[in-house]
């Protein structure tokens, strides 16, 4: 007969980590403007404020990003001390520094993320003890309200469980897909510097608004709003851009003598161009 009795559960899985962030201690070093919210996204996840100790560079400014982010300050040898999880938060230039210093402080076990661009995983582990796990994490700025990209690049010594944890951490900034540290460019163009790009955009579509006669706030929510169900959209459906695109164009319309203008005046080479310089400023920075 048919065994129909619930299984009893493993009691490995019910320790993990990756199942209960509640009991994780992490260590943010570096909490400014990618840190604070990696911070947030962390909480979000299930972290408790109370096992999220932060450490900037004086103890006034980590009990200022604190009190702002929700969680404790700490100097370093305290926040270290039985981390789970470590976070590098700190600028590119000061991370291998920073990687030498805590490297006698790092509880064996931890898992260390480091959010700095254009430092490869390699340098990093070589600047910790050997065997370590390290994870980059690159995020973007919109994981501040949940709706960021991160992309994850895992350390070879990185176990399946660590990866999990990892993914459940970001698992509030918005997507977080696996990349290699050789796609990390791309990414850079298609996600970490877009915000940028797509600020841009929005401020010259609010500014024609107004021209076109409305007043600036109406200009800025129609715009936005009209960006974001236009991404919404896309991303409900599954329906590729151009097809959309397609959708919106009746013959001798308005949209289809705008989309002419668009073309004419080289509105997709100057966003390929921006995009290229972005992935070709990433590669000259890390050296590759
Ligand atoms: N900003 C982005 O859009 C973005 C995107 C992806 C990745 N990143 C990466 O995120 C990292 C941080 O960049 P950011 O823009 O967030 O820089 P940031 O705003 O300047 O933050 C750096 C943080 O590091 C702290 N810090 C400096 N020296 C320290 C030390 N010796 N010990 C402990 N903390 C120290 C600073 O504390 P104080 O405030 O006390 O000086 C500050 O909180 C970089 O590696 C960058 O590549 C940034």
């Amino acid at each position: 007969m048919e065994n129909t009795s619930p299984q009893s559960p493993d009691p490995a899985a019910v320790q993990s980590p990756v199942q209960d962030l509640t009991q994780l201690r992490v260590a943010v070093i570096g909490a400014g403007n990618m840190g604070g919210p990696v911070v947030r996204a962390f909480l979000a996840a299930g972290v408790r404020p109370g096992k999220l100790a932060i450490v900037n560079s004086t103890p006034a400014s980590s009990e200022r990003a604190a009190e702002e982010l929700g969680a404790i300050a700490a100097s370093r040898a305290e926040a270290l001390e039985g981390a789970d999880v470590v976070v590098l938060g700190v600028k590119p230039y000061q991370i291998l520094e920073l990687a030498a210093e805590i490297r006698e402080q790092l509880p064996a076990g931890a898992l260390v993320i480091s959010l700095a661009a254009g430092i490869a995983l390699s340098q990093i582990e070589d600047a910790l003890p050997a065997g370590l796990s390290v994870e980059r994490a690159m995020p973007n700025t919109p994981i501040s309200v949940g709706e960021g990209a991160v992309g994850l690049m895992r350390g070879s010594s990185v176990t399946d469980e660590q990866h999990a944890l990892t993914r459940t951490l970001f698992s509030r900034a918005g997507v977080a897909v696996d990349i290699t540290e050789e796609q990390v460019h791309a990414f850079i163009a298609a996600a970490g510097s877009l915000p940028g790009f797509v600020f841009s955009i929005l401020e010259a579509m609010s500014d024609e608004a107004v021209r076109l006669g409305l007043k600036r706030d109406l200009a800025d929510s129609l715009v936005q709003q009209t960006v974001r169900g236009a991404a919404t959209m896309l991303m409900e459906s599954g329906v590729h851009a151009a097809v959309a695109k397609n959708g919106v164009s009746s013959p001798g319309g308005t949209t289809v003598q705008g989309l002419s203008v668009l073309e004419r005046e080289g509105v997709r080479p100057g966003v390929a161009a921006a995009m290229a310089a972005a992935a070709r400023t990433s590669r000259e920075m890390t050296g590759a």
